[in-house]
């Protein structure tokens, strides 16, 4: 996925997210229902984009660290909240140390990573998490929300569009996702499928 594709659509990102698409209220409602959040986490929001999820954590973590990670620079532009970190980079070839983070979300994120680099990635983040295997609250975690349609003449033209905006996207079955986040390392892997959101899953997973 070219970088251009996000720096084109960045200029109206946050508005299509919140007003067009469901892809924002979808990520609240199930960031409330599905993560639980530590009094003191060091966050990472991988494809964090605008940064319109990170506020969304930064207001209910005040006293986390978070930070931004995504290779649109047009798009961290837009984050501007100096209580969120942003930094340009490829989640395939991180520049962040070893066991930095104690939770990584990739919302909406790993749809536009090519396949054939999607498993690279989720070694990254679970190189860059802690690991503190006997305080199993506070073990690295990886928080993954996704979308993978049904195969119909709408979700397919969906498909289309999104392609033809930022580019070629590589959807995962949840059964997929399951077993690429095993292969990457991580355990205790859960998958939820809720019921409002029909073509979203949510995968969480232990380092
Ligand atoms: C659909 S947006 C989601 C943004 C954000 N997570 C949200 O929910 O608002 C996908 C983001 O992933 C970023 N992205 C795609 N491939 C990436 C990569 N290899 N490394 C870092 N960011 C990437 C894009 O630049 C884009 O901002």
């Amino acid at each position: 996925m070219p970088r251009a594709s996000f720096d084109k659509t960045a200029l109206l990102y946050n508005f299509v997210e919140k007003h067009i698409w469901e892809d924002y209220s979808s990520a609240c409602t199930l960031i409330n229902e599905y993560l639980s959040l530590e009094p003191q986490e060091t966050i990472i929001d991988v494809g964090g984009g605008t940064g319109l999820i990170a506020k969304v954590l930064r207001s209910k973590a005040q006293n986390s660290d978070i930070v931004v990670v995504d290779l649109s620079r047009n798009m961290l532009q837009k984050l501007n909240d100096s209580t969120i970190s942003a930094i340009q980079g490829d989640v395939t070839v991180f520049p962040l140390r070893d066991g930095t983070f104690s939770l990584a979300i990739l919302i909406n994120t790993v749809h536009h990573i090519p396949k054939e680099k999607q498993q690279a990635s989720l070694r990254e983040v679970f190189r860059i998490l802690k690991k503190q295997v006997r305080i199993l609250k506070k073990q690295g975690r990886i928080f993954i929300i996704e979308i993978y349609f049904p195969n119909t003449f709408f979700s397919n033209l969906f498909v289309k569009i999104e392609t033809l905006l930022v580019g070629k996207t590589a959807h995962l079955t949840a059964n997929a996702m399951k077993q690429e986040v095993h292969k990457a390392g991580f355990h205790a892997i859960n998958v939820f499928f809720p019921k409002k959101y029909p073509y979203r899953y949510v995968t969480i997973g232990l380092k």
